[in-house]
């Protein structure tokens, strides 16, 4: 059996920068507290954990010393609640969702209503809404954007979440232009890493009997990379661990293609390799490094 890694795999450059200002940080203060989870990995987020990383949900929940913001920044709100606090601020937000949210305010000020392609409970997606301006809407798919209604005098923009499959973006914009607006303004604001994980993953899939994706149940990223995986070929797993391959996947297959979310650590995807290479002893060794 063959198996070929997607050309790019494992942590993106944001998720490594997060990784390592968090770990810097730990050796530095011991102790720390992240709001919500510094990234959508869980096995990364224990060994974090282990070091003295602590999740919590608010910044209620912090009365001192260092917080972790994580590389789905954070509202202009919370910010303010932080810095009120008097705490320690390590802020690891991926240039690509700052940029996200410079044009979003940015839009705000220039009187334009702005439509957010992305998932609305998505930590990154609610921040980002409270940089736009009030009444912004967040559409997740074609279905949602047909749904809206524009005045004819209506300035819109459209703005997506850093992980969207570009080819969503496209067809919500193609929907809302179709509504014809007076003026709209399209800002793909997709992260490269996102965008071109997407392509390589894609192709791979079309050239193998079998695809796997590595990544967090929870993350965006992830679960975008697998449904763009399963247009292409409907034999596609999402596994979080090399505990989950499956010894039956492999009936006739000649060819596995291995890709991964950008939170998912490079030592995560060569415990799948081998794990795939050898389905049996898949239960042998879960701990972390
Ligand atoms: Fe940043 Fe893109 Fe990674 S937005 S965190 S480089 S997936």
């Amino acid at each position: 059996m063959k198996i070929t890694k997607a050309r790019r795999i494992g942590f993106c450059f944001g998720v490594k920068r997060a990784v390592m200002m968090a770990e810097e940080a730990l050796r530095k203060y011991g102790e720390i507290s992240s709001l919500g989870s510094i990234i959508h990995n869980k096995q990364v987020v224990e060994a974090l954990s282990a070091k003295g990383l602590k999740a919590v949900n608010s910044a209620r929940d912090i009365d001192g010393g260092t917080v972790v913001i994580s590389s789905h920044g954070i509202s202009p709100k919370v910010a303010r609640e932080l810095r009120r606090k008097g705490l320690k601020i390590i802020d690891t937000t991926c240039p690509f969702v700052l940029n996200a949210q410079r044009i979003a305010k940015r839009l705000g000020e220039e009187g334009y209503s702005v439509v957010i392609v992305g998932d609305a409970n998505h930590p990154e997606v609610k921040a980002l809404v409270d940089f736009a301006p009030s009444g912004t809407v967040v559409v997740g798919s074609r279905a949602e954007a047909e749904a809206l209604t524009f005045r004819k005098d209506a300035r819109v923009s459209i703005l997506s979440q850093t992980t969207q499959s570009t080819a969503n973006f496209l067809d919500v914009v193609g929907v809302v232009l179709g509504k014809r607006p007076k003026e709209l303004r399209v800002f793909n604001t997709i992260c490269n890493d996102a965008e071109e994980r997407q392509r390589l993953a894609r192709d791979l899939a079309s050239k193998v009997d079998l695809m796997l994706v590595i990544g967090g149940r929870h993350s965006a990223n992830t679960k975008r990379l697998c449904e763009v995986c399963k247009k292409v070929l409907n034999s596609t797993h999402l596994i979080e661990t090399e505990g989950e391959v499956e010894k039956a996947w492999f009936k006739k297959v000649r060819t596995v293609g291995i890709t991964s979310g950008a939170s998912t650590p490079d030592w995560l995807v060569a415990r799948v390799v081998r794990a795939t290479r050898q389905p049996r002893r898949t239960q042998d060794s879960q701990k972390n490094p």
